[in-house]
């Protein structure tokens, strides 16, 4: 069952292009125009939608992060992220007009479920994204998307992750085909990048050995840190949640314009930090990313840097480098992920910890 490989997260990791891939199948056709058929709420409804607040715990609120850079940015819709937990307690403000997604791997987190309850009592419309069918938060939402990403065994999501984003991506992009706040062939293009990621991740994890020689030199660290900005900042947050959960290193994520208001005062010499850089483009974020890692190099950070494969700017700053393939900005998270997964999932092994059941957590709390 684990296939050969020594842990079902392990393996989980390795199946994400087949993952991912699924979960766009049958999602577009040929011209790239969008069917979400389990959406059970009508074009008319979702017209009227005025606002998005996306709920989940643990990895899935990062892949609602990820979500709101794309949503808001695709359909101009205000779109909010919480905590499952908090925003029930919250009291807030929901309508006929609100959409509420939960995000919710296997669909019976008691957070998120208690959360759902109160935003149908308050006659918000509810779409679940999750990966088990047929379980308690899709079956009391409006609507779902799967995730297709098939069981997922190790508590530490992966492949579940990756597959959510990619349910989100398609959830803004169908909302903004419904709306027409995109052109068809711009919602085409996004889409043509989207199918073209199992191909991206198949590159991606044929250079894990690469990652693997850096967990080894890695595990006596104290402390990891990991920076990225825009859709990068969620993606540093899950690369330390995976580090705290599987190897129980002191980890943390921070956006790399907030160091200066603080965190940079944690820079010492040798501090390992990991940088995730976004794409070259239009605008300023690579060029931001790149002070920021000079200013911690200067401090004595060890930087090990996600980058473009060719992004030779980035080299003079960069101790250790983790190429990524060239994709857009909002779809980045799909591709710079898998290598921090890997880190987390190699660096515990080294330290002989349980991977696929780590201490103290289990894989659906079904207690709020
Ligand atoms: C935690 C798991 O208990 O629940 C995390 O350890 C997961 O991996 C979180 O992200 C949320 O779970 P779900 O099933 O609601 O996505």
């Amino acid at each position: 069952e684990k296939d050969g490989y020594d842990w079902f997260m392990r393996k989980e990791i390795f199946e994400q292009p087949r993952a991912v891939a699924d979960a766009l199948l049958g999602r577009h056709d040929e011209s790239g125009l969008l069917q979400l058929d389990e959406v059970r709420i009508s074009d008319d409804e979702l017209r009227e939608i005025d606002k998005i607040i996306i709920i989940g715990c643990g990895t899935a609120n990062y892949a609602g992060m990820v979500a709101k850079y794309a949503i808001e940015h695709w359909t101009r819709i205000p779109c909010e992220v919480e905590l499952a937990h908090e925003f029930r307690y919250r009291d807030p403000i929901l309508t006929r007009n609100t959409l509420v997604v939960a995000i919710s791997q296997s669909g019976e987190t008691a957070d998120t479920l208690m959360a759902i309850r109160h935003a149908v009592k308050q006659r918000a419309r509810v779409l679940a994204i999750c990966n088990t069918n047929g379980s308690t938060i899709p079956r009391e939402s409006d609507a779902v998307i799967y995730t297709h990403a098939g069981p997922e065994i190790g508590v530490a999501s992966t492949k579940g992750f990756l597959t959510q984003l990619i349910a989100c991506y398609l959830l803004g992009l169908y909302l903004a085909q419904v709306r027409g706040t995109k052109f068809g062939d711009e919602i085409a293009a996004v889409v043509r990048e989207l199918s073209q990621m199992p191909a991206h991740l198949e590159r991606v994890l044929g250079d894990a050995q690469r990652v693997y020689d850096l967990a080894e030199r890695f595990k006596d660290a104290k402390s990891v840190l990991f920076l990225g900005r825009h859709a990068g900042f969620p993606v540093a947050l899950e690369g330390a949640l995976k580090l705290k959960e599987l190897a129980y290193i002191h980890a943390e994520g921070f956006a790399a314009g907030e160091l200066k208001h603080g965190p940079i005062a944690l820079i010492d010499q040798g501090l390992p930090v990991f940088c995730v850089v976004p794409p070259r483009g239009r605008d300023q974020l690579h060029d931001k990313m790149i002070s920021a890692i000079q200013e911690i190099r200067a401090r004595g950070a060890l930087t090990i840097v996600l980058a473009e494969e060719d992004d030779d700017e980035v080299l003079p700053y960069a101790d250790l480098l983790i190429p990524l393939p060239t994709v857009p900005t909002l779809l980045q998270p799909v591709v710079a992920t898998v290598p921090l997964q890997l880190f987390s999932c190699e660096l515990a092994t080294l330290m002989g910890h349980d991977v696929d059941q780590p201490r103290n957590l289990a894989k659906s709390v079904t207690v709020e």
